[in-house]
């Protein structure tokens, strides 16, 4: 359900020239004139939008019902002078002292009892009324204040909904969760029903009988875990409707977003369903700085957050510039790795390019974290890169709008990330993301784009859809899928997927219940693998973590196990389907078999690379209405590398020569 609005706000997009270059902005951390400093630094660097007072609260209502706006004032008349836009923020991610003393019950309380205290930030619970009353009281006099101020251009609702805490057990959310499973359910005879209550004397027989999955002795209902799971989600957005109920009141020109956390470690809100809520979809980012092929976590989250987006461009709301301060050692970034990063986000469909933050702060908790000013000032290699990002960033407003290219899809879906990963299974080692970023990786390193979509969307553009652990599915996306292949498609299934519907019911009669037909198989009996061990297939894969008793029935097997005691087993099939096929892969493939099989698909799907590239350059092709075509080529190596394109060199200026130099990027805008 989304919220009523009385017209269509602007787009963000009209109110910024170009590419959106910027970061969060704390002008409260520091004194008039290093404030207006800052506005000079701005202008050296390029920047056009900045997300302002997300941690202000304290500061705008010090007392209850007394405001101090004038330094806000100050600060968005001095951006609005220097022509730089505002995403203003709800300043309520971090509630003040004065509140929590008045209102001790609107703090978070985990799955074991623990109340988690103030004296950081993110301490309320979204279902907390109270909470939300003095919230949405915030926010209006905000709203009421700025209206119609020049610099406002978005807002930015509360800040990185579910970080730190995600899931909250007090007695009001317990409440909330009753009052959304009646919703859901009707009756309690259905909540009995779908919770498969009848085991371990479950059964209820009011809704005021139901609790959170609080601590128990023991492994907690799974359909009641997998309810609640979908009722937090369902809780922070809720709580940020109600902030956007009053933003589209007062000011219902105005678009409004919330940073969300898209990546590959994030995986508590259904962001698909949180979509239809954002007037334009923002991310925030961060590198696993130890991960050796971190541009591919990048590359894997940019092109989630497109999914999410709808395949329309998104705003990259925070990054960092090098180092950050919560990683166990916090290396900074290398020299030019900053560029790639950005410039591979907006390969990805970014239309802006933001930091945390502005001025890196000299006080507090985060004080260690990089920022676009480093502590050293103007004199640094980080101030340097961010005045060259402005730069490059200004040269790319004819890349803005447009689409990413791609005839590949991965189905992607928080709900069977959530169930496939509940206890109790045949393995704790099978993660949702294992096949799936296997796959995600060999096509990036193959210069082929993946866009995600979830499991009801339209397939019909795709030449082929890899369904990996899709664990829980309807009948509605089972038939989505089963359609593309009749429609033409090459669609691959990997194992631990249609194996329940969506009240975590089994669907009987032999695995995978809700592709049985399409594929041409059934299972009888999963067989994981112990940590360490190892399957062989007849092609010469070498399986992890899972493998199956597949029997053919219909399809054909490309590959079998060879190790006992599932020898002569099929491991990889295919079935013809219409006029497309149904792949079924029965174990995790080590890093050659997923390229023998990768081989395999795109020849049958007739899907190829971006261009021709040297090892080490990431591809990507960004497409205009109009049939403009821009190709990325972000050279990850330190060796200069060859890409065959034609075309003008956006970023160098003149023809693009046909080598992008080590660690550079190289944006072509194709003849
Ligand atoms: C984000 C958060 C920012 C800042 C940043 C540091 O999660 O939104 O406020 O804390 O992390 O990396």
């Amino acid at each position: 359900m989304s919220v009523q609005r009385s017209s269509s706000p602007n787009s963000v997009w009209d109110s910024i020239p170009g590419i959106a270059f910027g970061g969060d902005y704390n002008p409260e951390q520091w004194p008039v004139d290093v404030r207006l400093e800052d506005i000079e630094l701005m202008k050296e660097a390029g920047v056009n939008l900045l997300s302002v007072g997300i941690f202000s609260w304290a500061l705008l209502e010090p007392k209850e019902g007394e405001y101090d706006f004038a330094w806000l004032d100050e600060v968005l008349d001095n951006l609005a002078a220097a022509g730089i836009k505002v995403a203003l923020a709800t300043p309520t991610a971090a509630p003040p002292a004065w509140l929590v003393r008045k209102h001790p019950e609107i703090l978070p309380v985990t799955a074991d009892g623990t109340v988690l205290e103030r004296g950081s930030r993110r301490h309320y619970s979204p279902s907390s009324a109270v909470y939300r009353k003095y919230a949405a009281g915030i926010t209006r006099k905000l709203a009421e204040r700025y209206k119609d101020h020049p610099a406002l251009a978005l807002w930015h609702v509360d800040n990185e909904l579910g970080c730190h805490a995600s899931e909250f057990y007090g007695e009001e959310d317990a409440e909330a969760f009753r009052r959304w499973l009646e919703r859901h359910y009707g009756s309690i005879e259905g909540l009995n029903e779908a919770w498969g209550t009848a085991f371990w004397s479950q059964h209820y027989s009011s809704f005021e009988e139901i609790i959170p999955p609080r601590a128990a002795p023991t492994t907690l209902n799974p359909t009641q875990r997998l309810d609640f799971q979908r009722f937090s989600s369902w809780a922070l957005m809720d709580y940020y409707r109600t902030l956007l109920a009053v933003i589209r009141e007062v000011t219902p020109h105005v678009p409004a977003t919330t940073n969300l956390m898209v990546s590959s470690g994030t995986r508590s809100m259904d962001y698909f369903d949180w979509s239809e809520n954002l007037d334009v979809v923002a991310n925030d980012h961060y590198l696993v700085t130890a991960d050796p092929e971190r541009e591919i976590e990048l590359a894997f989250s940019a092109d989630l957050t497109r999914g999410v987006a709808g395949n329309k461009p998104w705003i990259l709301m925070e990054h960092s510039t090098s180092a950050v301060n919560w990683q166990p050692r916090n290396q900074p970034k290398r020299p030019g790795e900053m560029l790639r990063n950005s410039l591979a986000h907006v390969a990805r469909g970014a239309d802006a390019v933001m930091f945390f933050q502005w001025r890196q702060s000299a006080a507090g908790a985060e004080k260690f974290h990089s920022a676009m000013v480093p502590h050293g000032g103007r004199e640094t290699r980080v101030w340097r890169e961010v005045v060259g990002l402005g730069e490059a960033l200004g040269k790319l407003s004819a890349v803005k709008g447009s689409i990413v290219e791609s005839r590949v899809a991965i189905v992607f879906d928080y709900e069977a990330w959530w169930a496939s990963e509940l206890d109790s299974h045949p393995s704790e080692d099978v993660k949702y993301l294992n096949v799936l970023r296997e796959f995600h990786r060999s096509l990036f390193l193959r210069g082929v784009t993946v866009d995600f979509v979830h499991p009801t969307a339209d397939l019909s553009s795709y030449g082929l859809v890899l369904v990996c652990t899709l664990y829980c599915v309807t009948d509605e996306a089972a038939a989505n899928i089963a359609g593309a292949a009749e429609r033409g498609a090459t669609v691959l299934i990997s194992y631990f997927s249609g194996i329940v519907d969506e009240r975590d019911h089994i669907r009987l009669g032999g695995y995978p219940g809700a592709f049985r037909e399409l594929l041409g198989i059934r299972t009888e009996e999963f067989r994981p693998l112990f940590e360490g061990e190892e399957t062989v297939l007849s092609d010469g894969t070498r399986g992890r973590i899972w493998s199956e008793h597949v029997h053919l029935d219909g399809a054909e097997a490309l590959a079998s196990f060879t190790t006992y005691p599932l020898e002569g087993v099929p491991a990889i099939t295919r079935r013809s389907a219409g006029t497309g096929s149904a792949w079924y892969l029965a174990t995790l493939p080590d890093r050659e078999g997923i390229e023998r099989l990768v081989d395999k698909l795109l020849t049958e799907a007739g899907v190829a690379a971006c261009a021709e590239a040297a090892a080490g350059v990431e591809l990507s092709r960004r497409v205009q209405a109009d049939g403009r075509s821009f190709l990325f080529a972000i050279n990850h190596s330190r060796e200069d590398a060859a890409v065959k394109a034609d075309g003008e060199d956006l970023l160098g200026g003149g023809r693009f020569g046909g080598v992008v130099p080590a660690g550079a990027v190289a944006v072509i805008a194709e003849d």
